[in-house]
């Protein structure tokens, strides 16, 4: 079973069609899914009082996989940070001990014409890796707001633990090893203690992957280079708040946010997978949503959750194949063309889904909720 959280916004309409593209992968090579749709987010909130309700998580520890859309808007903004649709997100993440945050940037050199970098800089296409930590630092260290003498003050902790940092490295070492072995810690160790940590134990595993070239670089320097000289990149590996900022530069050098999808990991149970951008209130229900990100995120579900390559390859194939003749509004600025609706990018990939040629091998899914091991096989792959 797939458990289903659509959330806030542009939430339930982009996860429509994530929903639609697996299920047409999964008729096209002859595999059965069962799906399940949960409250979540700002809606949870409405219905249930919080943002993830006690059978919503229970039904995703039960899942294969968690298929989630976005949460958050202007109507829950007010509540206190405890009770936020994002604190649902947050919370599931934990519950779930998503620690790696795969967000892949890609886009093929045949639609570089969507990035807004020069030719130069685009015209290859981009296969970047953002290997993000996603449990620890600044999201989950102690929060404090008050007032002294008249004076407001707050404070968020960012700490980390080695073996926390030892185990989303050891994902991001083994996924530069089955790319092209290079991997760029990125951290601001000239100014924070956490870096100094987050470099040595990075260093340290690194030993153990001597055929992988590791550099060591300043947050600042990164996203600076990201844009100049993107190439210089594979994998990059990061603590939190730093690979949620870099990632949304990602979504800027491809063109749009909403092309990105991402996937993140535990050591065991289901993995979740959600498009990298938010719940957008102010297009939501417009028919106007990018829809990729989400359908994007639904392949990588296949692939590492499900263990099928087959559907995986199918999907990716036939949404780069519609951005042929199609585009949602995000990238049809400025080429005269009239944007696809997020339901008609949707129907046209899955009619590229059920007419598209069956790549790779087949069947090998056998749905598996076994964890980091099988999960770091299927990424070596
Ligand atoms: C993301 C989002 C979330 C985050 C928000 C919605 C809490 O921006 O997944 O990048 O900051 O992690
Ligand atoms: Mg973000």
């Amino acid at each position: 079973m797939i458990a289903v959280l659509p959330g806030d916004g542009i939430g339930p309409e982009v996860t429509r069609e994530a929903v639609r593209a697996l299920t047409a992968a999964a008729e096209k090579t002859g595999t059965a899914l069962k799906f399940e749709e949960l409250p979540f987010g700002g809606q949870a909130i409405d219905e249930t009082g919080g943002p993830l309700p006690d059978a919503t998580l229970a039904a995703c520890r039960r899942a294969h996989a968690v298929l989630l859309g976005a949460v958050g808007g202007p109507r829950w903004d007010a509540l206190a940070p405890e009770v936020r649709p994002e604190r649902g997100l947050l919370g599931l993440r934990e519950e779930l001990g998503t620690f790696a945050n795969l967000r892949p940037v890609r886009l093929p050199a045949s639609k570089s014409f969507v990035s807004p970098l020069r030719e130069d800089l685009a015209g290859g296409g981009f296969d970047l890796l953002v290997v993000r930590e996603l449990t620890g630092g600044l999201y989950f260290g102690d929060k404090r707001r008050w007032q002294e003498d008249g004076v407001e003050g707050a404070m968020d902790v960012m700490s980390y633990a080695a073996p926390e940092i030892e185990r989303v490295a050891r994902i991001a070492f083994a996924l530069a090893r089955s790319r092209s072995g290079r991997l760029t810690s990125v951290d601001k160790a000239n100014v924070l203690v956490t870096s100094r940590l987050w470099r040595d134990v990075v260093g340290a595993v690194a030993r153990d992957y001597p055929d992988v070239r590791l550099d060591h670089m300043y947050v600042d320097n990164c996203a600076h280079l990201m844009v100049r000289d993107p190439r210089r990149f594979d994998v990059i590996l990061t603590e939190n708040t730093f690979g949620d900022i870099l990632s949304d530069l990602g979504g800027g050098l491809v063109g749009s946010l909403g092309l990105l999808p991402s996937a993140s990991l535990g050591e065991g149970g289901p993995a979740i997978y959600n498009p990298v951008h938010g719940s957008a209130p102010d297009i939501a229900g417009r028919g106007v949503a990018n829809p990729v990100g989400a359908i994007l995120s639904a392949a990588m579900l296949a692939r590492l959750s499900l263990g099928h390559e087959d559907m995986a390859g199918l999907i990716e194939e036939a949404v780069w194949r519609t951005l042929d003749h199609a585009r949602p509004a995000d990238l049809a600025s400025g080429d005269g063309r009239r944007p696809t609706s997020t339901g008609a990018f949707g129907d046209a990939v899955v009619e590229a889904i059920l007419g598209g040629e069956q790549q790779g091998e087949t069947g090998r899914g056998r749905p598996g909720r076994d964890g980091w091991p099988a999960i770091e096989r299927r990424l070596q792959m």
